[in-house]
């Protein structure tokens, strides 16, 4: 448990290993796992209708989770008139009252985490762990940016000035935020972006992705629950290509906060710099994440740390570790402990605690994986494959692959998903390590094991990254505590869960009145 600044503490967790939590997390399944969930366009409260889609479980495609029906252009031309119309009227509201609001959404979630956990497990293949950390995360953002708004927004800074003049800074909401996230992390990041921009003032557009609007429903009727109005927040699952581009399009839009890929970052940015107003564009992207490992380090912790970075979430994070970089003495003796140690690891159904590693999102995602490894096997030494167990079959499942290269700029896009890429460096080519790491442009997260002081900290000044991670595994940043973003390719900045971030979603007025 963390504080927030002194303020407000961390989303408890759960004890996992406790029978009674196992039974009640069993029923929430047996719940969630039968109920058919639905999602559709929802504009000031109505659900619209539209093309419907079936979501299947990407553990089992036999299951299907629920359906959705799919926003079309007319529905989000009317998402837009409505947002405008709030817009004013919303900005004009009591920053405690928006707060408010997000904290009561804080304490829905708390009490229906297990069901939303057997969601985005059902939906988004996360295991329960996963499910678990995610949920919390969710409750964080909307703890936090509700602190943090109560402390930035809510009184006029008084400025100094001459005699006879007072001075004020105030803070404004912008007017319609789109919100576009994406499905690896269905909940937190779908929440965190709207709780940012609805605290600051905006009125919001929510546009899920694809593979996860069901869990994204279940929040924004949490979000509307806990008394956001419904003609403030607005959601529209569809299409990124056709509904995600006419919204970022418009010219009745404010500003746009974005997760997901690189390459969408990039058309966003092309179709917002088209218009004539110039608008706030936050984009959170993909990485290239290395980690260096010298020959201080200690093995065992190395090998622990390698594993939950690169797998976990079966390496559907930005944050994952795809480059891990061995100092040469300490290389054979790492290589072999961790395939001794990838030897342990379960994949299989994310709904069994005993399970380490899910699915990934889909057959296309297995796909484009395979088709790393088949490039992987022309190009590189493979290290260690696990097999895919018989019993998976029904779904998406990809088995995690370690390969070992020779250079980084061998890697020319990020492979989101469980496979890992190793390189040996000798101890004089630090400053060529760190360079090519540069040169790679990304820079989201970093870690580092060494038991030089040093050189960890020689390390993390040269190299461009936005989360560095020294002797631990380097992904599951936390609220409050390690607020998330990259540089570069990997994202504009502010940072997630930092004390930074809502004052992007705003605009600041001074007002100076001759007394
Ligand atoms: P994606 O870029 O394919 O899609 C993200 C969202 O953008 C989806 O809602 C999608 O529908 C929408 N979209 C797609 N094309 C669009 C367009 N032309 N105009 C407007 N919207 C469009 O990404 P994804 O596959 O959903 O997510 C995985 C990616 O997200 C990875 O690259 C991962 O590294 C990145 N990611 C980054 C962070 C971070 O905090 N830096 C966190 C999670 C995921
Ligand atoms: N914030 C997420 C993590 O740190 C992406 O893994």
């Amino acid at each position: 448990r963390h504080l927030y600044g002194g303020e407000r503490l961390n989303a408890s967790g759960l004890n996992l290993a406790d029978h009674a939590v196992q039974f009640h997390l069993a029923q929430a399944w047996e719940k969630a796992g039968k109920q058919s969930w639905q999602a559709a366009p929802i504009v000031n409260g109505h659900r619209l209708a539209g093309n419907t889609c079936l979501i299947h479980n990407p553990a089992d495609r036999d299951d299907i989770v629920g359906e959705v029906s799919l926003a079309n252009a007319e529905a989000a031309d009317q998402a837009l008139d409505a947002a405008c119309q709030a817009a004013p009227g919303w900005a004009d509201s009591d920053v405690g009252m928006r707060a408010a609001c997000l904290e009561q959404a804080a304490e829905l979630l708390e009490a229906q985490m297990l069901e939303l956990m057997s969601l985005i497990i059902r939906e988004g293949g996360r295991t329960i762990p996963d499910a678990l950390n995610e949920v919390r995360e969710t409750i964080d953002f909307c703890r936090y940016y509700a602190v943090q708004a109560r402390r930035h927004f809510a009184h006029p800074i008084t400025l100094p000035g001459v005699t006879g003049e007072s001075n004020q800074l105030r803070w404004a909401g912008r007017g319609v935020f789109i919100c576009i996230s994406p499905w690896n992390f269905p909940a937190a990041i779908f929440t965190g972006q709207i709780a940012a921009a609805l605290v600051a003032g905006n009125s919001v557009i929510a546009k899920p992705a694809a593979p996860t609007p069901l869990s994204a429903a279940y929040l924004v009727d949490i979000l509307h629950q806990a008394g956001i109005p419904q003609t403030v927040l607005h959601f529209l699952p569809g299409s990124g290509s056709q509904i995600g581009m006419q919204l970022v399009s418009d010219p009745r839009i404010a500003g746009v906060a974005f997760t997901g890929s690189t390459s969408t970052a990039r058309q966003i940015n092309q179709a917002l710099a088209q218009r004539e107003r110039i608008l706030p564009f936050i984009a959170e992207t993909g990485g290239q994440n290395c980690m260096l490992v010298d020959s201080s380090a200690l093995p065992e912790q190395v090998v622990q740390d390698v594993i939950a970075s690169s797998f976990n979430s079966a390496g559907q994070r930005c944050s994952a570790l795809r480059v891990l970089y061995l100092q040469q003495e300490i290389a054979p003796q790492i290589i072999s402990m961790l395939s001794g140690a990838m030897d342990e690891l379960r994949i299989g159904n994310p709904m069994q605690l005993s399970t380490d590693i899910g699915p990934v999102i889909s057959d296309s995602a297995c796909a484009e994986l395979l088709q790393h490894c088949e490039h992987m096997h022309r190009e590189a030494h493979l290290i260690k494959a696990l097999q895919q167990p018989p019993a998976c079959v029904s779904g998406s499942f990809f088995p995690p692959h370690v390969y070992e290269i020779e250079r980084l700029d061998q890697l020319q896009h990020e492979v989101f998903g469980p496979v890992l890429h190793i390189i040996r460096y000798s101890a004089n080519q630090l400053d060529e390590v760190i360079a090519a790491i540069n040169r790679s442009g990304y820079g989201l997260t970093l870690g580092i094991h060494s038991r030089i002081e040093s050189r960890i900290d020689y390390i993390q000044r040269h190299t461009r990254c936005g989360n560095t991670y020294a002797n631990r595994n380097m992904i599951g940043a936390v609220v409050g505590s390690q607020p998330f973003g990259g540089e570069g390719l990997s994202g504009t900045g502010p940072k997630a869960g930092g004390p930074h971030y809502l004052q992007r979603f705003a605009t600041e007025r001074v007002i100076t009145v001759n007394t």
